[in-house]
Protein backbone atom coordinates (compact mmCIF):
# COMPACT_ATOMS: atom_id res chain seq x y z
CA UNK A 1 0.00 0.00 0.00
CA UNK A 2 1.69 3.44 -1.28
CA UNK A 3 1.10 5.56 1.68
CA UNK A 4 0.16 3.49 5.38
CA UNK A 5 -0.52 5.93 8.66
CA UNK A 6 0.54 4.19 11.92
CA UNK A 7 -0.58 5.07 15.06
CA UNK A 8 -0.84 4.32 18.76
CA UNK A 9 -4.33 3.32 19.92
CA UNK A 10 -3.69 4.14 23.63
CA UNK A 11 -1.34 6.41 25.86
CA UNK A 12 1.59 6.38 23.63
CA UNK A 13 4.41 4.04 23.87
CA UNK A 14 2.58 1.12 22.09
CA UNK A 15 5.45 -0.15 20.13
CA UNK A 16 4.83 2.35 17.41
CA UNK A 17 9.00 2.99 16.57
CA UNK A 18 9.55 -0.84 16.22
CA UNK A 19 6.00 -1.44 13.80
CA UNK A 20 7.15 1.62 11.76
CA UNK A 21 10.94 0.42 11.17
CA UNK A 22 9.44 -2.95 10.39
CA UNK A 23 7.36 -1.19 7.68
CA UNK A 24 9.92 1.35 6.56
CA UNK A 25 12.19 -1.95 5.44
CA UNK A 26 9.43 -1.53 1.87
CA UNK A 27 8.92 2.25 1.86
CA UNK A 28 10.84 5.23 0.10
CA UNK A 29 10.30 8.02 2.97
CA UNK A 30 9.30 8.17 6.94
CA UNK A 31 7.51 11.10 7.18
CA UNK A 32 6.49 12.52 11.45
CA UNK A 33 3.23 14.58 11.26
CA UNK A 34 2.62 15.83 14.62
CA UNK A 35 4.16 15.73 17.99
CA UNK A 36 8.04 16.67 18.97
CA UNK A 37 10.63 15.47 21.29
CA UNK A 38 8.15 14.11 23.74
CA UNK A 39 7.96 11.02 21.71
CA UNK A 40 10.56 8.30 22.45
CA UNK A 41 10.34 5.59 19.64
CA UNK A 42 12.75 2.47 20.00
CA UNK A 43 14.15 0.58 17.66
CA UNK A 44 15.76 -2.36 18.15
CA UNK A 45 18.05 -3.75 15.24
CA UNK A 46 20.92 -7.02 16.34
CA UNK A 47 20.49 -6.48 19.32
CA UNK A 48 21.38 -2.61 19.29
CA UNK A 49 18.84 -0.22 20.39
CA UNK A 50 18.33 3.31 19.37
CA UNK A 51 15.79 5.69 20.82
CA UNK A 52 14.29 8.14 18.16
CA UNK A 53 12.81 11.43 19.93
CA UNK A 54 12.44 13.81 16.78
CA UNK A 55 13.93 11.85 14.00
CA UNK A 56 11.41 9.76 11.87
CA UNK A 57 12.20 5.59 12.33
CA UNK A 58 12.75 4.84 8.78
CA UNK A 59 16.23 6.28 9.89
CA UNK A 60 18.53 2.84 10.30
CA UNK A 61 17.52 2.58 6.02
CA UNK A 62 20.21 4.42 4.28
CA UNK A 63 17.59 4.20 1.23
CA UNK A 64 14.78 5.52 2.85
CA UNK A 65 14.30 9.75 3.27
CA UNK A 66 12.82 11.32 6.48
CA UNK A 67 10.32 13.96 6.59
CA UNK A 68 9.30 16.34 9.80
CA UNK A 69 6.19 17.87 8.61
CA UNK A 70 4.49 21.06 10.00
CA UNK A 71 2.51 19.91 12.53
CA UNK A 72 5.41 18.84 14.40
CA UNK A 73 7.18 20.80 16.61
CA UNK A 74 11.20 20.83 16.57
CA UNK A 75 14.02 21.53 19.36
CA UNK A 76 16.65 22.70 17.04
CA UNK A 77 18.96 21.72 19.48
CA UNK A 78 17.84 18.34 20.49
CA UNK A 79 17.12 17.68 16.57
CA UNK A 80 20.70 18.45 15.92
CA UNK A 81 22.17 16.28 18.89
CA UNK A 82 19.90 13.54 17.55
CA UNK A 83 21.55 13.86 13.73
CA UNK A 84 24.80 14.06 14.86
CA UNK A 85 24.41 10.66 17.41
CA UNK A 86 22.93 8.94 14.98
CA UNK A 87 26.08 10.37 12.69
CA UNK A 88 28.75 9.01 15.34
CA UNK A 89 27.08 5.53 14.94
CA UNK A 90 27.69 5.39 11.43
CA UNK A 91 24.07 6.59 10.33
CA UNK A 92 24.37 9.22 7.61
CA UNK A 93 20.83 11.46 7.73
CA UNK A 94 22.85 13.83 4.72
CA UNK A 95 20.84 14.50 2.31
CA UNK A 96 17.87 12.46 3.22
CA UNK A 97 16.32 14.28 6.24
CA UNK A 98 14.11 17.31 5.77
CA UNK A 99 12.56 20.08 8.23
CA UNK A 100 9.08 21.78 6.87
CA UNK A 101 9.98 25.44 6.81
CA UNK A 102 6.40 25.95 8.60
CA UNK A 103 7.66 23.52 11.30
CA UNK A 104 6.95 26.10 14.69
CA UNK A 105 10.44 25.99 16.52
CA UNK A 106 10.26 25.25 20.12
CA UNK A 107 12.42 28.14 22.00
CA UNK A 108 13.92 28.09 25.69
CA UNK A 109 10.78 29.99 26.80
CA UNK A 110 8.39 27.09 25.77
CA UNK A 111 10.41 25.09 28.22
CA UNK A 112 10.33 27.17 31.08
CA UNK A 113 6.96 27.71 30.67
CA UNK A 114 6.19 23.70 30.98
CA UNK A 115 8.21 23.71 33.51
CA UNK A 116 6.79 26.79 35.33
CA UNK A 117 3.44 25.49 34.73
CA UNK A 118 4.31 22.00 35.75
CA UNK A 119 5.53 23.03 39.15
CA UNK A 120 1.98 24.65 39.81
CA UNK A 121 -1.71 23.54 40.55
CA UNK A 122 -2.37 22.63 36.88
CA UNK A 123 0.38 19.71 36.61
CA UNK A 124 -1.16 17.47 34.15
CA UNK A 125 2.72 15.47 34.09
CA UNK A 126 3.79 16.59 30.92
CA UNK A 127 7.18 15.34 29.26
CA UNK A 128 8.50 19.28 30.23
CA UNK A 129 10.23 19.93 26.68
CA UNK A 130 7.74 22.56 25.52
CA UNK A 131 5.50 21.08 23.11
CA UNK A 132 2.25 22.34 24.43
CA UNK A 133 3.42 26.12 24.67
CA UNK A 134 5.15 26.16 21.65
CA UNK A 135 1.42 24.26 19.97
CA UNK A 136 -0.38 27.22 21.79
CA UNK A 137 2.40 30.55 20.24
CA UNK A 138 1.42 28.35 16.71
CA UNK A 139 -2.39 28.41 17.06
CA UNK A 140 -1.66 32.17 18.22
CA UNK A 141 -0.86 32.90 15.28
CA UNK A 142 2.59 33.89 16.46
CA UNK A 143 4.83 31.01 15.94
CA UNK A 144 8.76 31.41 15.08
CA UNK A 145 9.18 28.90 12.05
CA UNK A 146 11.83 26.87 11.37
CA UNK A 147 12.25 28.76 7.57
CA UNK A 148 12.68 32.01 10.04
CA UNK A 149 16.39 30.81 10.56
CA UNK A 150 16.76 31.89 7.29
CA UNK A 151 15.98 35.18 7.92
CA UNK A 152 17.26 35.76 11.82
CA UNK A 153 15.32 39.50 11.32
CA UNK A 154 12.13 38.27 11.00
CA UNK A 155 12.55 36.11 14.04
CA UNK A 156 13.80 38.85 15.81
CA UNK A 157 10.85 41.11 14.87
CA UNK A 158 8.88 38.11 15.88
CA UNK A 159 10.51 37.93 19.41
CA UNK A 160 10.18 41.96 19.86
CA UNK A 161 6.35 41.61 18.88
CA UNK A 162 5.13 38.69 21.16
CA UNK A 163 7.44 37.55 23.98
CA UNK A 164 6.83 40.09 25.78
CA UNK A 165 2.95 38.68 26.21
CA UNK A 166 4.46 35.21 26.97
CA UNK A 167 6.80 37.09 29.64
CA UNK A 168 3.82 38.24 31.16
CA UNK A 169 2.18 35.05 31.03
CA UNK A 170 5.61 33.58 32.37
CA UNK A 171 5.98 35.26 35.55
CA UNK A 172 2.55 34.43 35.98
CA UNK A 173 3.19 31.46 36.26
CA UNK A 174 6.17 31.37 38.58
CA UNK A 175 6.09 29.17 41.94
CA UNK A 176 9.36 29.50 42.42
CA UNK A 177 11.25 31.51 45.24
CA UNK A 178 12.76 34.77 44.75
CA UNK A 179 13.04 36.87 41.56
CA UNK A 180 11.30 35.22 38.23
CA UNK A 181 14.64 34.26 36.23
CA UNK A 182 13.10 34.92 32.59
CA UNK A 183 15.00 36.53 30.24
CA UNK A 184 13.52 40.49 29.39
CA UNK A 185 12.54 41.19 25.97
CA UNK A 186 15.84 42.64 24.99
CA UNK A 187 17.67 39.26 26.78
CA UNK A 188 15.77 36.86 24.44
CA UNK A 189 16.55 38.57 21.67
CA UNK A 190 20.31 38.01 22.25
CA UNK A 191 19.61 35.10 23.27
CA UNK A 192 18.00 34.14 20.24
CA UNK A 193 21.20 35.57 18.00
CA UNK A 194 23.82 34.26 20.16
CA UNK A 195 22.00 30.33 19.49
CA UNK A 196 21.65 31.45 15.65
CA UNK A 197 24.91 32.43 15.36
CA UNK A 198 26.40 28.45 17.17
CA UNK A 199 23.42 26.13 16.71
CA UNK A 200 20.08 27.29 14.73
CA UNK A 201 22.28 28.06 10.92
CA UNK A 202 23.14 24.23 11.26
CA UNK A 203 19.53 23.99 10.91
CA UNK A 204 19.00 25.78 7.76
CA UNK A 205 20.26 22.73 5.64
CA UNK A 206 17.60 20.73 5.96
CA UNK A 207 15.09 23.51 5.92
CA UNK A 208 12.74 23.12 2.64
CA UNK A 209 9.19 22.63 1.38
CA UNK A 210 8.61 19.57 2.87
CA UNK A 211 4.61 19.05 2.39
CA UNK A 212 4.33 19.90 -1.61
CA UNK A 213 7.42 17.62 -2.21
CA UNK A 214 5.25 14.80 -0.15
CA UNK A 215 2.54 15.19 -2.14
CA UNK A 216 4.14 14.94 -5.64
CA UNK A 217 5.63 11.49 -4.28
CA UNK A 218 2.62 10.43 -3.56
CA UNK A 219 0.85 11.14 -6.59
CA UNK A 220 4.09 9.17 -8.36
CA UNK A 221 3.35 6.37 -6.45
CA UNK A 222 5.69 5.93 -3.57
CA UNK A 223 5.55 4.22 -0.58
CA UNK A 224 5.09 6.62 2.36
CA UNK A 225 5.03 5.64 5.91
CA UNK A 226 2.88 8.35 7.91
CA UNK A 227 4.13 7.87 11.35
CA UNK A 228 2.26 8.57 14.53
CA UNK A 229 3.83 9.85 18.02
CA UNK A 230 1.90 9.47 21.32
CA UNK A 231 -1.36 7.93 21.36
CA UNK A 232 -5.06 8.20 20.59
CA UNK A 233 -5.76 9.00 23.74
CA UNK A 234 -3.56 11.56 23.91
CA UNK A 235 -5.10 13.50 21.12
CA UNK A 236 -5.72 16.94 21.88
CA UNK A 237 -9.63 16.32 20.83
CA UNK A 238 -10.42 12.78 21.51
CA UNK A 239 -8.41 12.10 24.65
CA UNK A 240 -8.67 12.20 27.85
CA UNK A 241 -8.54 16.14 27.92
CA UNK A 242 -6.96 17.89 29.70
CA UNK A 243 -4.43 14.53 30.61
CA UNK A 244 -3.29 15.01 26.87
CA UNK A 245 -0.56 16.30 24.53
CA UNK A 246 -1.14 19.32 22.54
CA UNK A 247 -1.28 17.95 18.86
CA UNK A 248 -3.58 15.46 16.81
CA UNK A 249 -2.27 11.77 17.44
CA UNK A 250 -4.69 10.56 15.74
CA UNK A 251 -4.80 9.63 12.17
CA UNK A 252 -6.72 12.40 10.96
CA UNK A 253 -3.66 14.37 12.51
CA UNK A 254 -1.35 12.75 9.35
CA UNK A 255 -3.37 15.03 7.04
CA UNK A 256 -3.41 18.07 8.48
CA UNK A 257 0.20 17.67 9.94
CA UNK A 258 1.70 16.58 6.57
CA UNK A 259 -0.20 18.69 4.05
CA UNK A 260 -1.97 15.80 2.42
CA UNK A 261 -5.74 14.38 1.54
CA UNK A 262 -7.53 12.35 3.26
CA UNK A 263 -7.89 10.54 0.59
CA UNK A 264 -4.22 9.76 -0.03
CA UNK A 265 -4.17 7.81 2.90
CA UNK A 266 -4.31 3.75 1.63
CA UNK A 267 -4.05 2.46 4.96
CA UNK A 268 -4.65 2.90 8.93
CA UNK A 269 -3.04 0.78 10.98
CA UNK A 270 -3.16 0.75 14.97
CA UNK A 271 -0.43 0.02 17.31
CA UNK A 272 -1.48 -1.75 20.24
CA UNK A 273 -0.08 -3.39 23.43
CA UNK A 274 -1.39 -6.73 25.08
CA UNK A 275 -2.11 -4.59 27.97
CA UNK A 276 -2.04 -1.35 29.08
CA UNK A 277 0.25 1.66 29.97
CA UNK A 278 0.80 5.11 31.03
CA UNK A 279 2.98 7.80 31.83
CA UNK A 280 1.76 10.99 33.11
CA UNK A 281 -1.51 11.71 35.12
CA UNK A 282 -4.86 11.25 33.84
CA UNK A 283 -7.82 8.62 34.22
CA UNK A 284 -6.68 4.56 33.51
CA UNK A 285 -9.38 2.70 34.11
CA UNK A 286 -7.84 -0.57 34.19
CA UNK A 287 -4.46 0.19 35.78
CA UNK A 288 -3.19 -2.17 38.54
CA UNK A 289 -1.32 -1.17 41.44
CA UNK A 290 2.88 -2.02 40.07
CA UNK A 291 4.45 -2.46 43.59
CA UNK A 292 3.67 -6.36 43.45
CA UNK A 293 1.36 -8.80 41.49
CA UNK A 294 0.63 -8.34 38.28
CA UNK A 295 1.44 -4.98 37.62
CA UNK A 296 5.33 -5.28 38.96
CA UNK A 297 4.93 -8.35 36.49
CA UNK A 298 3.99 -5.77 33.77
CA UNK A 299 6.91 -2.90 34.59
CA UNK A 300 9.40 -5.17 34.82
CA UNK A 301 9.15 -7.66 32.17
CA UNK A 302 7.77 -4.89 29.57
CA UNK A 303 10.60 -2.75 31.19
CA UNK A 304 7.89 0.08 31.15
CA UNK A 305 10.02 2.93 32.07
CA UNK A 306 9.78 6.26 30.11
CA UNK A 307 12.01 6.47 26.97
CA UNK A 308 11.89 10.13 26.86
CA UNK A 309 11.84 10.59 30.48
CA UNK A 310 12.89 7.43 32.31
CA UNK A 311 9.49 8.19 34.51
CA UNK A 312 8.37 4.51 35.57
CA UNK A 313 5.10 3.71 33.16
CA UNK A 314 1.81 2.99 34.84
CA UNK A 315 0.29 -0.39 33.82
CA UNK A 316 -2.79 -2.40 33.57
CA UNK A 317 -4.93 -4.81 31.45
CA UNK A 318 -5.95 -4.36 28.27
CA UNK A 319 -8.79 -2.20 27.95
CA UNK A 320 -10.96 -3.53 24.50
CA UNK A 321 -14.12 -0.96 24.32
CA UNK A 322 -11.01 1.36 24.68
CA UNK A 323 -8.95 -0.05 21.65
CA UNK A 324 -12.46 -0.64 19.72
CA UNK A 325 -13.49 3.02 19.90
CA UNK A 326 -9.87 3.94 18.70
CA UNK A 327 -10.32 1.70 16.02
CA UNK A 328 -13.27 3.50 15.20
CA UNK A 329 -11.87 6.94 15.33
CA UNK A 330 -9.02 6.06 13.24
CA UNK A 331 -10.39 4.08 10.63
CA UNK A 332 -7.96 1.37 11.27
CA UNK A 333 -7.42 -1.24 9.24
CA UNK A 334 -5.42 -3.01 11.34
CA UNK A 335 -4.03 -3.66 14.40
CA UNK A 336 -0.86 -4.80 15.43
CA UNK A 337 -0.51 -6.36 18.74
CA UNK A 338 3.09 -5.98 20.60
CA UNK A 339 4.38 -7.06 23.12
CA UNK A 340 2.33 -10.27 23.59
CA UNK A 341 5.68 -11.67 24.90
CA UNK A 342 5.15 -9.82 28.24
CA UNK A 343 1.78 -11.64 29.29
CA UNK A 344 3.67 -15.47 29.49
CA UNK A 345 4.37 -16.42 32.61
CA UNK A 346 0.74 -15.34 33.91
CA UNK A 347 -1.04 -17.72 35.98
CA UNK A 348 -4.07 -15.92 34.33
CA UNK A 349 -4.77 -12.61 31.86
CA UNK A 350 -7.92 -10.24 32.32
CA UNK A 351 -8.98 -8.51 29.68
CA UNK A 352 -11.48 -5.46 29.73
CA UNK A 353 -14.42 -6.18 27.93
CA UNK A 354 -17.10 -3.45 28.98
CA UNK A 355 -17.33 -0.47 31.30
CA UNK A 356 -20.01 -0.33 33.90
CA UNK A 357 -20.58 2.51 35.85
CA UNK A 358 -17.07 3.81 34.99
CA UNK A 359 -15.22 0.41 36.83
CA UNK A 360 -14.31 -2.16 33.58
CA UNK A 361 -15.73 -5.57 33.87
CA UNK A 362 -13.16 -7.94 33.22
CA UNK A 363 -13.40 -11.59 30.97
CA UNK A 364 -10.72 -13.75 32.38
CA UNK A 365 -8.36 -15.95 30.07
CA UNK A 366 -5.66 -18.97 31.50
CA UNK A 367 -2.18 -17.73 30.76
CA UNK A 368 0.47 -19.39 29.46
CA UNK A 369 3.85 -19.67 30.78
CA UNK A 370 5.85 -20.87 27.74
CA UNK A 371 8.80 -18.25 26.06
CA UNK A 372 7.30 -16.94 23.15
CA UNK A 373 9.71 -15.01 21.71
CA UNK A 374 11.12 -17.16 19.08
CA UNK A 375 7.65 -17.77 18.02
CA UNK A 376 7.26 -16.39 14.33
CA UNK A 377 3.54 -17.85 13.08
CA UNK A 378 0.19 -17.92 14.90
CA UNK A 379 0.12 -21.55 14.84
CA UNK A 380 3.31 -22.12 16.93
CA UNK A 381 1.61 -20.18 19.89
CA UNK A 382 0.36 -21.47 22.77
CA UNK A 383 -3.39 -22.23 22.79
CA UNK A 384 -4.16 -19.92 25.90
CA UNK A 385 -2.70 -16.96 23.62
CA UNK A 386 -4.21 -17.46 20.81
CA UNK A 387 -7.51 -17.67 22.44
CA UNK A 388 -6.32 -14.13 23.73
CA UNK A 389 -5.62 -13.25 20.54
CA UNK A 390 -9.07 -14.41 18.50
CA UNK A 391 -10.61 -12.96 21.43
CA UNK A 392 -9.83 -9.47 20.63
CA UNK A 393 -10.04 -10.27 16.68
CA UNK A 394 -13.58 -10.73 17.40
CA UNK A 395 -13.85 -7.23 18.78
CA UNK A 396 -12.69 -5.83 16.03
CA UNK A 397 -14.36 -7.65 13.05
CA UNK A 398 -17.33 -5.06 13.26
CA UNK A 399 -15.16 -2.43 12.63
CA UNK A 400 -13.77 -4.14 9.50
CA UNK A 401 -10.32 -4.70 11.38
CA UNK A 402 -8.05 -7.59 11.76
CA UNK A 403 -5.17 -8.35 13.76
CA UNK A 404 -2.17 -7.81 10.67
CA UNK A 405 0.45 -8.85 12.88
CA UNK A 406 1.60 -9.62 16.48
CA UNK A 407 4.86 -8.54 17.80
CA UNK A 408 7.17 -11.18 20.56
CA UNK A 409 9.94 -9.04 21.70
CA UNK A 410 11.69 -5.71 20.84
CA UNK A 411 13.78 -6.74 17.78
CA UNK A 412 13.01 -6.10 14.42
CA UNK A 413 12.23 -9.69 13.45
CA UNK A 414 9.96 -10.35 16.44
CA UNK A 415 7.09 -9.62 14.36
CA UNK A 416 4.83 -12.34 12.04
CA UNK A 417 1.50 -11.86 10.29
CA UNK A 418 -1.66 -12.74 12.65
P1 LIG B 1 6.66 3.93 20.96
O1 LIG B 1 6.75 5.23 21.65
O2 LIG B 1 5.26 3.56 20.60
O3 LIG B 1 7.58 3.82 19.76
O4 LIG B 1 7.16 2.82 22.00
P2 LIG B 1 8.44 2.93 22.98
O5 LIG B 1 9.66 2.68 22.17
O6 LIG B 1 8.39 4.16 23.81
O7 LIG B 1 8.14 1.74 23.96
C1 LIG B 1 7.99 0.43 23.53
C2 LIG B 1 9.08 -0.41 24.21
O8 LIG B 1 8.78 -1.78 24.05
C3 LIG B 1 10.46 -0.24 23.62
O9 LIG B 1 11.41 -0.44 24.62
C4 LIG B 1 10.53 -1.34 22.58
O10 LIG B 1 11.87 -1.77 22.31
C5 LIG B 1 9.78 -2.44 23.27
N1 LIG B 1 9.03 -3.36 22.39
C6 LIG B 1 8.38 -3.11 21.23
N2 LIG B 1 7.72 -4.21 20.82
C7 LIG B 1 7.96 -5.17 21.75
C8 LIG B 1 7.53 -6.51 21.91
O11 LIG B 1 6.77 -7.06 21.11
N3 LIG B 1 7.97 -7.18 23.02
C9 LIG B 1 8.80 -6.61 23.94
N4 LIG B 1 9.17 -7.32 24.99
N5 LIG B 1 9.23 -5.34 23.81
C10 LIG B 1 8.79 -4.64 22.75
P1 LIG C 1 5.46 8.26 22.29
O1 LIG C 1 5.46 8.84 20.89
C1 LIG C 1 3.72 8.37 26.27
C2 LIG C 1 2.29 12.26 27.70
C3 LIG C 1 3.00 12.87 28.90
C4 LIG C 1 1.84 13.60 29.53
C5 LIG C 1 1.06 14.12 28.31
C6 LIG C 1 1.37 15.56 27.93
O2 LIG C 1 6.80 7.78 22.72
O3 LIG C 1 4.37 7.28 22.44
P2 LIG C 1 3.46 16.67 26.71
O4 LIG C 1 4.90 16.73 27.11
O5 LIG C 1 3.22 16.02 25.40
O6 LIG C 1 2.79 18.00 26.82
O7 LIG C 1 2.78 15.73 27.85
O8 LIG C 1 1.42 13.26 27.24
N1 LIG C 1 3.19 11.89 26.57
C7 LIG C 1 3.52 10.65 26.25
N2 LIG C 1 3.25 9.48 26.87
N3 LIG C 1 4.40 8.37 25.12
C8 LIG C 1 4.66 9.53 24.46
O9 LIG C 1 5.19 9.56 23.22
C9 LIG C 1 4.26 10.75 25.05
N4 LIG C 1 4.36 12.04 24.70
C10 LIG C 1 3.70 12.73 25.64
O10 LIG C 1 3.53 11.88 29.74
O11 LIG C 1 1.00 12.70 30.19
MG1 LIG D 1 7.57 6.03 23.40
Amino acid sequence: MPVTTIIGTQWGDEGKGKCVDAAAADADAVVRFQGGNNAGHTLVVDGEKTVLHLIPSGALYDGVDCYLARGTVLNPETFLEEVEALRDRGVDMAGRLFVSQNTPLIMPWHIEMDAARESGEGAIGTTKKGIGPTYEQFVARQAILAGDLRRPDDAIAKIEMFYGERLASLRANWNGEGDPPFATVDQAVERFRRRHEQVYTRLVPFISDVETELRERIRAGDHIVMEGAQGTYLDVGMGTYPFVTSSHTTAAGACTGAGVAPRAIDRVIGVCKAYTTRVGDGPFPTELPVDSGVGRHLQDVGNEYGATTGRPRRCGWLDLPMLTEAVDINGCDEVVITKLDVLSGLDEIKLAVDHADGEPVYETFEGWQNDITDVRDTEELPENARRYLEFIAQRLAPFDCTIGQVSVGPGRRQIFEY
